[in-house]
């Protein structure tokens, strides 16, 4: 069974899913950069291990990353999904767990990164947003597409009822990509795009609303 650990900042609604529907991984600890991260009281309930590396006691960034990675490494995971966790990585650490750095962003990328993406999209106007997850690079919020999920924008939106729209999509495509992951589905080409063997499964094809897989 493939394993994995799980980052966070904050709530951890997206942990929550990743670990209550992609069953198919074995989810070792959960580590956040914050020692008040709501998500860390769920994930001890649940048995998981919890690790905090806070960045607050680290003097530069790549002190802090040098410290995480060895959190990480103590749990030696194939995976490491970052779910709202909110730190810029160093070039540094990612190189040191390649292809194997998940992440979850609120918009449709290359659309809106960085913060605020849903009074973003509001502000532009668009007809569309949604959610993505895709593999981490140095680039901020770029990385190999692995699913996205789109939902539509109301003319009645805020930036609160798109975000838990969007949310919704968030706790559905998470664990999607987990569970391909876990079965040993999915493999980035050299130009950098991620192809989900089996089934006919597509990335295109998850996009659906209705994907019941
Ligand atoms: C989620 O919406 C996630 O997509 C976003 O933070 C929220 C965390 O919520 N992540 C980013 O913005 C990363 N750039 P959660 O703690 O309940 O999962």
């Amino acid at each position: 069974m493939k394993s994995a650990v799980v980052l966070i900042s904050g709530r951890g609604s997206n942990m929550q899913a990743l670990v209550e529907s992609a069953p198919g991984l074995d989810f070792r600890a959960v580590l956040s950069n914050r020692p008040e991260a709501a998500g860390l009281a769920w994930a001890a309930g649940r048995g998981l291990a919890t690790r905090v590396v806070d960045h607050k006691a680290h003097a530069s960034r790549e002190a802090f990353d040098a410290a995480l990675a060895a959190a990480i490494d103590a749990f030696s995971p194939d995976y490491v999904f970052l779910a709202g966790f909110m730190r810029i990585l160093t070039p540094g650490f990612i190189d040191r767990f390649p292809n194997a750095i998940l992440n979850i962003h609120p918009s449709l990328l290359p659309s809106f990164p960085g913060l605020h993406t849903h009074e973003r999209a509001l502000e532009a106007g668009v007809r569309l947003h949604g959610a993505t997850v895709h593999f981490v690079t140095p680039a901020l919020d770029h990385g190999p597409i692995v699913v996205q999920a789109a939902v539509p924008v109301l003319d009645a939106d805020t930036p609160d009822t798109l975000a838990a729209r969007v949310l919704a999509q968030e706790h559905r495509i998470y664990p999607q990509a987990a569970r391909w992951l876990a079965q040993g589905r999915v493999t980035v080409t050299p130009a950098g795009v991620v192809r989900v063997s089996g089934s006919g499964v597509s990335t295109d094809w998850a996009i659906s609303p209705r994907d019941p897989s």
